[in-house]
């Protein structure tokens, strides 16, 4: 046995190897020096092993003992022996045994470290991002990145499995926006040209279905130059699937059996299938966004039939407009104070409401502000849509349809929090959302955008409206929805040149445009495309939610800052003259 390589992890040993001579090697974790005797937490991957020094066992390794200090790297030789009389830790799987320390070997000292890995939990985040490395080294990070192999593992076996073929495809390509901004290459060779970095393989996989791989999946690092939060990244993986011959049904049995398996291996949960489903529009309506989260009910209802003679001229207006009513019950929150609902008023506010009517439900009728602007059939009304008892709380919001009922979401959310309505045993709520609007309009260009992006396919029975009302048109289009966090979205594609280019007619995407953007594209589908259809995951918001974290930043080994810096490297950084002379790029 040569001396330092270890025998076994720090995890490993068990009562049947009390007696055998082993050798470990780790970190030191903590040291105690109780009264002579040293006692040292031996800390690798796979767990802890207490070894002990003791003077009367051996005066020598004792004296070694002594000079150890945490995060120092060490490999020992030693015997097992039982932990004795009541020293056993049942909280510790190797706690049944410890180490007599024969000889040590200090392989390597360690600086004090900025924060006790075990406690990063307690640290500043930019500290725990500036020493990366360390903060990866403590329990909580081990067992993140471990799940998140695991979790590599499940897909890349579920889709070999399945017949699925793993193609890498460029991280170098020709820029092609898909909704956010793209991160440039200069190109050295081609002089004031540049490379996009993929915001999602997208085009290639459509053009793999082209060449006949039927079933194509990636995991795939994408790339967005988009404003960041704890659920985004500037780089962050997908799993990304595209398969041919298939409808939305096709693609959704798919998905359900992966996250049928990854659920079982990575949470040991038996997922029920098939996923429930909501129309785009329903969700909208019923939870005020299409990421509904539905580990709780707290639904929102539609008053507009209640209000359809309203005098009240801000419901009166609303309907005019074509806007919605949206109401809100808060059971037994009639007792909140005025300054509660004050804060609540400001939260909405502050999304851009015009202002939160809320109406406390009493014994005789409801009592609020505005109470006197409704009539008393109005106010029954609501009572009786709402379902609302004496001791409730009531909100309502008025105005343009989206606006109004994607804030009327946010304060579904916010009363969630304030009425801890998410158990932390809640089952996992996953949820297909279906049927989006092919198109969405933007008030600053005045034009209209994807909703996804622009090779989705709109329904095919309301494809003569693209030309007419293309604001009315909804696309195969789907995303699947965990505990209110979209996970991955899809849709099947356009697959025709013809139907193509009526859809970059309704973005006023100019045939020019079309041609020098997405002639490549366009070009392929002349030569013979197969139907098709796919779907990415958000792998990083996937593993965030197995792992109960609240940002990606916890299941990515060296992520990015919301600024999308990295504090360890110091990038994005200043480059040498001679560099940006050779890409002929000048900082002004
Ligand atoms: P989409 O843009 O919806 O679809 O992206 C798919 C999934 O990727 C995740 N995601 C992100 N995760 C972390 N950081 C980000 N910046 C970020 N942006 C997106 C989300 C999202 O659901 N090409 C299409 C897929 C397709 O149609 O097949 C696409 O990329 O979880």
């Amino acid at each position: 046995m040569k001396f330092n390589r270890r025998t076994h992890t720090c995890g490993e040993l068990r009562e049947e190897n009390i007696g055998e001579k082993i050798v470990l090697n780790g970190w030191v974790d903590t040291r105690r020096d109780l009264g002579g005797v040293i006692f040292i937490d031996l800390r690798d991957r796979y767990g802890i092993t207490q070894v002990v020094f003791e003077p009367n066992y051996n005066s020598e390794t004792h004296k070694e003992g002594s000079k150890l200090r945490s995060e120092y790297v060490v490999a020992i030789e030693g015997t097992v022996r039982k932990r004795p009389g009541d020293t056993t830790n049942a909280n510790l799987p190797t706690g049944m045994v410890d180490v007599m320390v024969d000889k040590v070997i200090l392989l390597n000292e360690a600086k004090t470290p900025p924060f006790p890995i075990q406690k990063s939990g307690d640290v500043n985040e930019d500290i725990r991002l500036e020493y990366r490395y360390l903060d990866l080294r403590g329990e909580k990070m081990q067992k993140n990145l471990l799940m998140r192999s695991k979790m590599y593992n499940s897909v890349r076996n579920y889709f070999n499995d399945n017949e699925f073929l793993e193609i890498e495809t460029p991280y170098l390509m020709k820029s092609t926006p898909e909704g956010a901004r793209d991160f440039l290459v200069p190109s050295r060779i081609h002089r004031g040209k540049f490379y996009a970095l993929p915001q999602s393989p997208q085009t290639y996989k459509q053009l793999l279905m082209v060449s006949g791989f039927d079933k194509y999946f990636q995991i795939v690092k994408c790339f967005r130059d988009e404003d960041l939060r704890a659920d985004r990244q500037p780089e962050f993986t997908q799993i990304d699937i595209e398969m041919s011959f298939v409808d939305q049904e096709d693609i959704f049995s798919m998905v359900e059996g992966l996250m049928v398996k990854l659920f079982k291996e990575t949470k040991n949960y038996e997922l029920e299938t098939p996923i429930k489903r909501l129309d785009f529009h329903e969700a909208m309506e019923r939870y005020g966004s299409d990421k509904p989260d539905l580990r709780f009910d707290l639904e929102m209802t539609t008053l507009n039939e209640v209000f359809k003679d309203a005098e009240f001229k801000v419901f009166k207006d609303a309907l005019a407009n074509n806007g919605i009513i949206t109401g809100l019950l808060a059971e037994g929150c009639g007792d909140y104070t005025r300054n509660q609902l004050d804060v609540l008023t400001n939260y909405v506010k502050q999304l851009g409401a015009g202002g939160l009517i809320w109406m406390r439900v009493k014994e005789d009728g409801l009592e609020a502000p505005v109470a006197k602007f409704m009539s008393d059939e109005e106010k029954q009304g609501i009572i009786d849509t709402l379902g609302a008892k004496p001791g409730d709380l009531l909100f309502i919001i008025s105005g343009s349809k989206t606006q109004s009922l994607s804030i009327m979401g946010s304060l579904r959310l916010e009363m969630a929090k304030r009425l801890d309505l998410i158990k932390p045993d809640a089952k996992p709520a996953l949820l297909w959302v279906t049927n989006f609007p092919l198109l969405e309009w933007d008030e600053d260009t005045k034009r209209f955008y994807a909703m996804h992006h622009p090779f989705t396919s709109p329904n095919l029975n309301e494809v003569d409206k693209l030309d007419t009302n293309p604001g009315d048109v909804n696309a195969r289009a789907y995303d699947l929805v965990l505990n209110g966090n979209e996970i991955a979205g899809g849709s099947i594609r356009i697959h025709s040149a013809d139907l193509q280019s009526k859809m970059f007619d309704a973005l006023g995407i100019s045939k020019e445009e079309a041609d020098t953007k997405f002639g490549f594209l366009m070009n392929a589908f002349k030569y013979g495309a197969p139907p098709h259809g796919g779907i990415a995951f958000g792998f990083d918001r996937l593993a965030m939610l197995f792992a109960n974290e609240n940002s990606i930043r916890e299941v990515i080994a060296f992520p990015k800052t919301s600024s999308a810096a990295s504090l360890m490297d110091h990038s994005p950084s200043d480059v040498d003259e001679a560099q940006l002379k050779e890409l002929f790029i000048k900082i002004r």
